[in-house]
């Protein structure tokens, strides 16, 4: 296992190149296998879950072919003819779980091994099973899989979201596009993650109305064709270094190959703690203020701020002049994070979905602990403001989520080494 040993505090200062975005990638590599020829997607970051799930991929009998230098995924659905996501590969990555989606739209049958819960608790996917039931599917559970089937044409229906998850509406999208009459998702999610699945599907030949609204209706094609795609740039990884370029006053980063119109809101708050920021095309400019200004958050679904940017923004407000909350109200116990800050020197106390932050707080250097991605890249980004030596133990949950973190910090000044991690 590895650690990070990071000495600080250390200004950032240079360019950053954004990866393409893991989230947004899992969907369309499902959809690649509902056409009938091979899709070829750019701007794939070299991840573990990546990896994962073309592993996942590949046990259908689907060819898939990774150029990590290049990007570029290939992926060729002629010889799918196994229907099943198995335990070993689904509990290393929760977005497996988009298998059953393609596997039931594409060929009518599916066995999908149930993923498990994360560090943060339970992760639900009744949603996804009850919106494939009211499509007409049946679904099964057994063992600890998910067995579906369906006829050729499913009547479909109207199903609402309750709470609108992303997960849920990719997984009924690709179950509906080659099976479903018709088939309304009320409340759909809209993350630019959805967003760009649906238009790509549409390209494939999809009928999806709606698209980057709240609600979709889809009605079955008989057939989908494979096409060449642009996967989108990370908007978390976009926002997780803004973070990082915000925490030292003399840092001064600029952040290329961003997809800026993926940012939501996230911006227009970003300024609020009093940072320069010009965007310019598809790149950020940043620099840091003298003085953070305290600023509470809450997240929402797009455009609203991230779930997954919650960590690294309470991590920045520790170096805040003043008070500041951050609310989860996606995830309400995400806050593994917080013992561990509090062990850099970090004052903040939580109750309920609420972190309560009193900064600015002297950091210093701890050996300190990673329990999921988030949560690991907010305590790199707490050590490279800490006085002295942090060591990030575990970081493999950053190897999942993060393409290069730390040659891509080294490059702007950080002093991030990856060392063996002893037990
Ligand atoms: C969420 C984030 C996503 C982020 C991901 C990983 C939102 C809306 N989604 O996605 O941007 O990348 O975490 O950190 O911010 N739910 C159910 N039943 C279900 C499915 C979901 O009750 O079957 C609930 C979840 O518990 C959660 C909410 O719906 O409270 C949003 O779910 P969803 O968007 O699917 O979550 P993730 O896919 O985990």
């Amino acid at each position: 296992m590895d650690k990070f040993v990071i000495e600080g505090p250390t200004p950032l200062q240079g360019t950053i190149p954004i990866s393409g975005s893991k989230n947004a990638a899992l969907p369309l590599m499902a959809a690649a296998i509902l056409g009938d020829s091979p899709t070829t997607i750019t701007n794939i970051p070299k991840l573990r879950d990546i990896y994962t799930f073309n592993n996942v991929i590949r046990v259908t009998g689907c060819r898939v072919e990774f150029n990590e230098d290049e990007g570029i995924l290939t992926i060729d659905p002629k010889n799918l003819n196994h229907y099943e996501a198995p335990y070993e590969l689904v509990r290393k990555m929760r977005a497996s779980f988009y298998m059953l989606g393609a596997l039931l739209g594409k060929y009518g049958e599916a066995k999908v091994s149930l993923p498990g819960g994360c560090a943060w608790g339970p992760r639900p996917v009744d949603l996804h099973l009850d919106g494939m039931r009211a499509m007409g599917a049946n679904i099964e559970l057994e063992e600890g899989y998910v067995i579906a089937n369906a006829p050729k044409e499913l009547e479909g229906g109207t199903f609402t979201l309750e709470p609108s998850s992303v997960g849920a509406t990719v997984n009924l999208v690709l179950a509906a596009v080659l099976r479903a009459k018709e088939f309304t998702i009320k409340n759909a999610a809209k993350e630019p993650d959805v967003v760009l699945l649906c238009e790509k599907l549409a390209e494939m030949g999809a009928d999806i109305e709606g698209i980057g609204t709240r609600t979709l209706t889809i009605r079955k094609v008989d057939s989908l064709q494979g096409i060449s795609a642009r996967n989108a740039s990370d908007r978390i990884e976009t926002g997780t270094f803004m973070i990082a370029a915000a925490m030292h006053p003399q840092s001064n980063i600029t952040l290329t190959n961003v997809d800026v119109d993926d940012l939501g809101h996230f911006p227009e708050t970003f300024r609020k703690i009093g940072a320069e920021m010009n965007i310019n095309g598809d790149s950020i400019h940043i620099k840091a203020p003298d003085h953070i200004t305290p600023t509470s958050i809450k997240t929402k679904v797009y455009p609203g701020f991230p779930t997954d940017l919650q960590a690294q923004w309470a991590t920045m407000m520790t170096q805040a002049n003043g008070e500041s909350k951050v609310t989860d109200t996606i995830y309400d116990d995400r806050f593994s994070y917080v013992p561990e800050l509090v062990r850099l020197g970090a004052d903040i106390d939580v109750k309920k979905n609420t972190a309560h932050i009193s900064g600015k707080t002297k950091l210093k250097g701890a050996s300190v602990m990673s329990t999921d991605l988030r949560a690991s890249v907010s305590l790199v980004l707490a050590g490279m403001v800490a006085e002295g030596e942090t060591d990030v133990l575990r970081i493999y949950h950053l190897d999942r989520g993060y393409e290069d973190l730390e040659e891509k910090l080294t490059n702007v000044g950080a002093n991030i080494t990856r060392a063996e991690q002893k037990e």
